[in-house]
């Protein structure tokens, strides 16, 4: 049975998973409507991919004999001013889960509770991707310049990015 200290962290973080998703399919809507339709794709493709992340925990929490919650969540911001606007609050959103990921850790190894620390090696890596991922995104949308022009060749950018994404498992 998991700790009472566990499982609270964890639906915490299932939570955090959860306005993950929404605030990407926010996100992606937005660039859908504002004409970056390969913006879109990535960003719909990265809202599903934290869905997945949100499920992980979910089942492992479940198989542990704790019991995960689904709870209200605020409201994502919906308006944006731009493609950086959009991926500046994504590579923040990220390192306030990298954040958050290690605080669930600490909690798992001052209960002693050395399985689900080993589970959360795997977000812990995952983490060092994802802000690597949208760090680069930065890098180049701050290299091709952040006007129309640049905004052109970075959706088309993402757009290939989005299509060479592995398909992801929430097993
Ligand atoms: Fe599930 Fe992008 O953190």
């Amino acid at each position: 049975m998991i700790k009472a200290k566990v499982e609270k962290a964890i639906n915490e973080q299932i939570k955090k998973e959860e306005y993950s998703s929404r605030l990407y399919l926010q996100m992606a809507s937005w660039c859908e409507v504002n004409g970056f339709s390969g913006a879109a794709n990535f960003l719909y493709a990265q809202a599903e991919e934290e869905r997945e992340h949100m499920l992980k925990f979910i089942h492992y929490l479940n198989d542990r004999g704790g019991y995960s919650k689904v709870v209200e969540l605020e409201q994502p911001p919906y308006e944006f001013k731009n493609i950086t606007d959009i991926f500046e609050q994504v590579l923040k959103h990220e390192e306030f889960i990298t954040q958050a990921i290690n605080e669930v850790y600490e909690v798992t190894l001052n209960e002693k509770d050395y399985t689900s620390g080993n589970f959360l090696q795997w977000f812990i890596n995952e983490q060092i991707e994802e802000e690597s991922t949208m760090s680069t995104i930065l890098d180049k949308i701050h290299l091709v310049g952040d006007d129309k022009a640049g905004y052109f060749h970075i959706d088309k950018e993402l757009e290939a990015m989005a299509a060479a994404r592995p398909e992801t498992s929430a097993e």
